[in-house]
């Protein structure tokens, strides 16, 4: 019998899964369901025809190393199981983000996401994300008081960003004044200290806003306009950003209110590749700046948080609604992407991008309309009807709209990605701090089925063919 937890225990199981009761396994749920073996999966490797008993915990998962005691010989290494990209791993336990790919469900720490949007502010919801309940109006305003004096960045800091050529790609500066941060704190090393780890994450999403808007105005050539204190983390953000010429500026209250929703919507997303990334290089023991720089270098890809950027410029080359049947045309015929629709975990409409659409509409009444929107409806009224979209279960995603929304307000392309990594650093951070309590994670470091050459000579340089 393969035992399954460790040390050969049974594992809690997660709160949300099965009956959802929060129970443990205990040995009557290992009991006999009249095959004699229980909660376990047998299997028969029939090259030796011995048998195993593999248990099943959670419902439904093995635990990999499970694998390992399946040998021809003794000194085998051992069955593995070979994943890549992780179509099928877990990689951890969670608590902080629940996604049901097929029925379209996102909840952070249990609450439904389109409630989160609708009633709550952005750093309500990254306290419920960071410390897993939503605070009191007491724990709230600490909150909120830390974040708003930890905004300001050293000097040395704006002047890495004068360094960086007036076209620079916003995320390039982004993932580099990241990093530099480490180097301002360098107490964050100490991340066994929850403490010392807090007033990281306090900077980080403290300031994450005034590098954005300084990387703006940078590339816009425009003075760095410092936080102020009264406004909210939104409205400070876009005071950051678009005060010019005015002794006062006042955020408008709708687009205020759009990017907070925006910001809930993309503040976690559970195991995605960025979200990885964090783990991954968290798992070494790196400072958080350092990890969160290589999670945002992750987000940056079109395939992930580069993908808004890649909607519009897609939308912006179909040009016109009557261009729309020849791109789809070479959508199906696999030359490009629909950018914008499809998802590993979503098989059905991603809740964030039907909230988006929603908040479009908003938006649009202050700033006008963004003409690409036709072009944006009409390919998703076509991709939910075609047999290539709907067999794939290819629907929005939630880069598919809100790119339209951050042209409305202004923003250069550029900045897209940007505007998803200022809010998802709280996510990662979340992810982070659980990877570092959880005593089951060590380095991340997966295996290989290597296929190079064996063995060879070293052939010397003027013998080579
Ligand atoms: N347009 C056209 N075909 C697609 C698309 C798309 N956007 N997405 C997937 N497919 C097809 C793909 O060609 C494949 O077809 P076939 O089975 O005939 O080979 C099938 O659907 C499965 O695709 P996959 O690439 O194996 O799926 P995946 O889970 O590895 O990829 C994805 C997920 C999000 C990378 C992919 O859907 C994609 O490239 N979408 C466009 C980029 C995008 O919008 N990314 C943002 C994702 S949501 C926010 C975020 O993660 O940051």
């Amino acid at each position: 019998m393969l035992t399954g937890g460790p040390n050969g225990t049974t594992w809690e199981r997660g709160a949300d899964r099965g009956s959802g009761d929060g129970s443990i396994h205990t040995e009557e749920d290992m009991a006999d369901s009249g095959t004699g073996k229980g909660n376990t999966l047998s299997v028969r490797d029939n090259r030796t025809g011995r048998e195993y008993e593999i248990e099943i915990h959670d419902g439904d998962v093995i635990r990999a190393m499970d694998l390992r005691q399946i040998k021809v010989e003794d000194d085998d290494f051992g069955m593995m199981s070979y994943d890549p990209s992780y179509m099928n791993t877990a990689s951890t336990r969670s608590r902080v983000t629940e996604i049901d790919g097929s029925r379209g469900i996102l909840r952070y720490r249990g609450y439904p996401i389109e409630e989160l949007a609708q009633k709550g502010t952005f750093l309500e919801v990254a306290y419920l994300l960071l410390k897993g309940e939503l605070p009191t109006r007491k724990e709230l305003d600490d909150f909120v008081h830390q974040v708003t004096y930890h905004t300001y960045i050293h000097q040395n800091i704006t002047k890495l960003l004068d360094g960086f050529r007036y076209d620079a790609h916003a995320m390039g500066i982004m993932i580099s004044s990241v990093a530099a941060l480490s180097t301002f704190y360098p107490e964050a090393k100490q991340i066994d200290d929850p403490k010392v780890r807090w007033e990281q994450i306090l900077r980080i999403v403290a300031k994450m806003p005034t590098l954005a808007a300084f990387a703006y105005r940078h590339h816009r050539g425009l003075p760095y306009v410092y936080p102020v204190n009264d406004f909210s983390y939104t409205g400070n953000f876009l005071h950051m950003l678009f005060k010019i010429g005015v002794r006062d500026y006042e955020p408008n209250s709708v687009l205020e209110r759009a990017l907070n929703i925006l910001f809930i919507l993309h503040a976690d997303h559970e195991q995605n590749c960025s979200a990885t990334a964090m783990r991954v290089i968290g798992s070494s023991q790196s400072d958080p700046y350092s990890a969160l720089s290589g999670a945002m270098a992750a987000l940056y890809g079109p395939l992930h948080g580069g993908a808004n950027e890649a909607v519009l410029r897609m939308l912006t080359e179909i040009g016109d609604v009557k261009n729309i049947p020849d791109f789809m045309d070479s959508v199906k015929r696999g030359e490009r992407r629909l950018m914008g629709f499809g998802h590993r975990v979503y098989k059905a409409y991603d809740p964030r991008a039907s909230i988006i659409k929603d908040t479009a509409h908003e938006v649009f009444s202050v700033t006008g309309k963004n003409p690409l929107l036709d072009i944006a409806l009409e390919l998703e009224k076509i991709a939910l009807q075609e047999e290539y979209f709907v067999s794939r279960n290819l629907y929005p995603n939630v880069d598919f709209y809100s790119g339209l929304i951050y042209q409305a307000l202004g923003f250069p392309v550029e900045m897209f990605p940007v505007l998803f990594a200022i809010p998802r650093s709280v996510g990662w951070l979340a992810q982070w701090e659980e990877m570092l309590e959880d005593k089951e994670q060590r380095i991340a470091r997966p295996r290989q089925v290597y296929e190079g050459y064996g063995e060879r000579g070293y052939v010397p340089l003027d013998e080579r063919g």
